[in-house]
Parts: C-alpha cells; structure tokens; sequence
C-alpha cells in the first residue's frame, strides 16, 4: 500500500490533537467503528488497572455500582430512566437479543427495509426461520425526496401477521434519519413490537426513548459518543422486562439479587469479561462536552453541518444530485456517484478489492482517505458515505472531492 507522506494530506481540526488518529491517513470514516479521544482510553487504561490490581473486589463489589453511574450519565442523554437500561458489546448484539426475546411465532412476519445494518438484517433472518416466521424486506427509495417518503414506504407492507419491525434511527449505507416517531406510533397501535436500531443516533441527533417509547432501543456509545469499543446499551420497556433475557445465563440469573429487576442482574454480569468500555461512558461525555462550548447541541450542530458542507462539496464536483433532503442528515451523509456507461458496474464489481468496492482501495492507496465505498444490496448504484466528528475540517471534505473525481476518471480509462 502506497501512502501519501503526512505533508500532502489536508490538515485536520485542531481537536485532532485529542485523538490518536493516524495523520498519514485522511480519515472520513467515524461511522463505521467511531473513534475513541486518548483521555477517554487512559480512563480505561484506569479501569483496566484496578481490575487486575485486585480482580476480586472488582467485580464483586466495585463493577455494578459503577456500572449505574454510566448508565445514570447516559440515561439523562437518550432520555429514559436508568433502570430501563442495560449494558451490551455493540448495538448489533442489542438487536440479536431484542428479537430473541420478542414473541414470534410460526407465520408471522418481521419487517424490516433494505436499508437496514447487514447483520442485524441476518440476525432477523436467523431468528424468524428459526420461529417459522418470515421476514419481510421494504425497498426504501434512495435517492429519496422526504421522511414521509420512506414510512410510507414501510407501512405499505404491513399485514395483519406483521409482528415485529426493526427500524435503524439513522441508516447505516444511506445515512438517513429514519422518521421512527411517526413508525413507533404508528406500527405500535397496531399491536406491532418496534426495535428500534439506533446504532449512529446517541452523540449525533437528539434522542429521547422515553418520547419514542419503543419496545426496545439499541445503540453504540462507541461511535458518536466516542466511548471505546464495546460500549452499546438495550432500553427495554418497562412492561416487557419481564422474562427478557440475555443469550447466556450467569450465576446470579437464578438466584437473582435483593433490590434490583432480574432484568438488571441478568444484564450486568455475564461471566468474566472486559466491562471497562461502558464505564467509560461517563468519562468520554465529559470529554466531548469538554471540547466544545456549548455542549453536545453543540457538537451535534457542528458535526452535522461539516457533514452538509462536505457532503455538498462532494456533489458539487462530481455534477450528481443530493440524494436526500438535508432534515433527513445529521453527521453521516451518503452520496451517490455518477453512474457510467452500462455494464461499467458490472465489470467494476468483478475488480479485486480488500472492501466492498475497489474504488475504496484506491482512495487509500493513492491518497489515502479512509471512506467506505459501498452499496444497497439489489440497487445498482454505487455509494460513498462521508463523515463528520470533530477531529475533521472542510479541506478533507475537499481532497476527497478531487480524489474521487480522479478516481472515477481513472476507472473509465482502465477498466
Ligand atoms: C444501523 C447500524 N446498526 C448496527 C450497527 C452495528 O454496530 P456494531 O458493529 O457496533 O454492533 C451499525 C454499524 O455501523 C449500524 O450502522
């Protein structure tokens, strides 16, 4: 892999100086896996420390009291109450788990579109042929023209067999905010359990849970809320607690624990891990809220409009239209590249590449932007999704611009 010397890359923001990104790399890509600021990881390295200075009384008596102060801390952002909250690795994990315990029966239907986070798509697969159930997929346009656009699109294939729908807050290819308001409401009085994936949402748009009032809310606090890997949490109604339980079962599930919901005991402890990300939770908002005046509206403004900005940058030269109106962005946003000749796409799909796409190849071996190239499984369209956290600045908006026009046009000559 060739790499651009640091000199030639575009400077990022000066909060880069907070994270350990690599500056041999323009990196467009907090979406994918977040990034996590090096306060927050020697908070962790902390955590980490007094786990294995006395692994005993770690996790038998410093783990769940601090366990509820990250959740007292995130529960006052998403908007629920701590208790309703429970800890998982990642959001696709709160997804597996949510289906599992939903009920679904052999005949029902899980409906779920096109737009939704591949594994969580497979999980709704694995789960609904395991029940007898089928799954069934809505086409959501993109380009789209409006968040009514995409409900109606999903509520036109609701049945009377429809049982439960996963709805991503913000879609991971496309980037759209999904209209879940106006979903919950509507699918929930019609008896239809709603999980709602809200992977990219926390640290990116505002949410409140508790206004939404979903079955269940998954999320990642490791990407918008820049806590390290492994830091997601599951809402779960209250009225649903009930019986709801993790995949696997630790030592405290039968005998449960004097002043706390099963729900909570059988969460909060399975089996000897590395629990340290979530306690991060409350280290990496201080952080963030610390770099900003202003706090996370803040942040989420100025995230949001460099993502516009790039975003607009991007089509501007390439000559291609904004696929979706700006209410339906926050700090992801997804572009559609110019469409060749036919068959170009066929034979493009056909190159060798380490991603989805070879052209994600090329943008980091020859100029060494980090930016997912990718597309909707069954649409023959080719997408880019930019970025936008902090640590970035317009000029990398710009370069990845340049890069992908010449990009493109090397693809037209060679292949
Ligand atoms: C909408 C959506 N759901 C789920 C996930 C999976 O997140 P994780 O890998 O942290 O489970 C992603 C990841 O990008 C996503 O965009």
């Amino acid at each position: 892999m060739r790499m651009p010397t640091a000199r030639s890359l575009p400077e990022p923001s000066p909060l880069s100086s907070r994270w350990g990104l690599d500056p041999r790399v323009c990196f467009l890509n907090h979406g994918s896996y977040g990034a996590c600021p090096t306060d927050v990881l020697e908070v962790q390295t902390e955590w980490r420390r007094g786990m294995e200075s006395e692994p005993v009384r770690f996790f038998v008596e410093r783990l769940t009291p601090a366990l509820d102060a990250a959740r007292t801390d995130l529960a006052t952002l998403v908007g629920c109450e701590p208790c309703d909250l429970v800890f998982v690795p990642n959001a696709t994990t709160g997804v597996a788990v949510a289906l599992t315990n939903l009920r679904i029966e052999p005949g029902d239907e899980v409906l779920v579109n096109t737009h939704e986070y591949l594994a969580c798509q497979n999980n709704a697969d694995a789960i609904a042929r395991s029940r007898g159930a089928t799954v069934v997929r809505t086409e959501l346009p993109f380009p789209i023209r409006s968040a009514d656009e995409a409900a109606d699109a999903i509520l036109s294939r609701v049945t009377k067999k429809t049982r439960v729908c996963l709805i991503s807050h913000i879609t991971s290819p496309t980037a759209l905010i999904l209209p879940v308001d106006r979903l919950v409401g509507e699918l929930q009085s019609r008896g239809i359990d709603v999980i709602v994936d809200g992977a990219h949402a926390p640290g990116m748009i505002e949410v409140d849970i508790t206004a939404l009032d979903p079955v269940c809310y998954t999320a990642n606090c490791h990407k918008w809320l820049c806590a390290p890997k492994g830091a997601a949490f599951l809402y779960v109604r209250r009225d649903r607690q009930e019986g709801f339980r993790p995949m696997v079962l630790s030592n405290d599930a039968v005998l449960g624990r004097t002043g706390r919901s099963q729900f909570q005991v059988d969460f909060d402890y399975i089996g000897t891990n590395d629990y340290t990300a979530a306690l991060c939770i409350p280290a990496a908002l201080r952080t963030l809220r610390g770099m900003v005046e202003g706090g996370w509206d803040a942040i989420r403004a100025h995230n949001r409009n460099l993502a516009l900005a790039g975003r607009d940058l991007v089509c501007d030269r390439l000559g291609v239209e904004r696929p979706a109106p700006d209410d339906m962005l926050g700090a992801i946003a997804t572009i559609v590249l110019p469409a060749h000749e036919p068959g170009l796409h066929e034979r493009l799909a056909r190159r060798e590449t380490r991603n989805h796409d070879a052209l994600q190849d090329a943008l980091m071996d020859r100029h060494a932007i980090e930016v997912p190239v990718w597309s909707v499984a069954g649409r023959d369209q080719r997408l880019v999704r930019i970025s936008a956290q902090l640590y970035n600045s317009i000029e990398q908006y710009a370069y990845l611009a340049e890069a992908l026009a010449e990009e493109l046009e090397r693809e037209r000559s060679e292949v």
